[in-house]
């Protein structure tokens, strides 16, 4: 997980991932994972290449959201290795979220939604194939830059 997730050219399009990132940020995510799991807060999985069983990326969302449905809506994100771009993982990876998140959660969420930074092209396919419509712009802080970066805000709804 480290050397992938630790490569600025993933690091850079995403919002909380610091860049140089360490066993110690590795280590604290998966407690994170752990407790959100318990909690029923943060739902982070694996994205594994099912031939190989390599981990070849991350995906997850966390629930909460400013409004009185807030416990239905979850923010989802996802990377993968640069070395696995480019082969339709990043859509399987989506697609399967998509279906835990409205048809195997209990309760089911009744609406996804996600950033891409406006640059993140490849992000936004992704999204845009699995449904996901454009629903404004942001500002938001990179963790692995420190720069501010303009992105755009998707949903979909259940
Ligand atoms: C986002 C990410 C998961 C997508 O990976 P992927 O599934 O391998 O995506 P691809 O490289 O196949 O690109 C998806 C689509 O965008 C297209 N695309 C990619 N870069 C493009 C570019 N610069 N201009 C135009 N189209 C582009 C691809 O051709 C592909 O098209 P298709 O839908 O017709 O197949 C991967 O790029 C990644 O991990 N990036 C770093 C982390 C990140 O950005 N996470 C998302 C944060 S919102």
């Amino acid at each position: 997980m480290v050397p992938a997730i630790g490569d600025f050219e993933v690091a850079r399009n995403l919002k909380r991932v610091p860049y140089p990132y360490t066993d110690d940020d590795a280590r604290a995510f998966l407690r994170m994972a752990d407790e959100g799991w318990s909690a029923g807060t943060f739902f982070a999985f694996a994205i594994e290449h099912r031939a190989s069983a390599r981990l070849i990326g991350g995906i997850g969302c966390v629930i909460g959201g400013d409004e009185a449905a807030a416990s239905q809506v979850a923010a989802c994100g996802y990377w993968l290795a640069r070395s696995e771009w480019g082969r339709g993982y990043g859509r399987e990876a989506l697609a399967r979220l998509v279906r835990f998140a409205f048809h195997e959660l209990d309760p089911p969420l009744a609406r996804l939604e996600a950033n891409a930074h406006a640059g993140n092209i490849a992000s936004q396919r992704v999204l845009i194939a699995c449904g996901f419509e454009q629903a404004g712009e942001c500002v938001e802080t990179c963790a692995a830059t420190g720069q501010a970066v303009r992105a755009l805000r998707f949903e979909l709804r259940a």
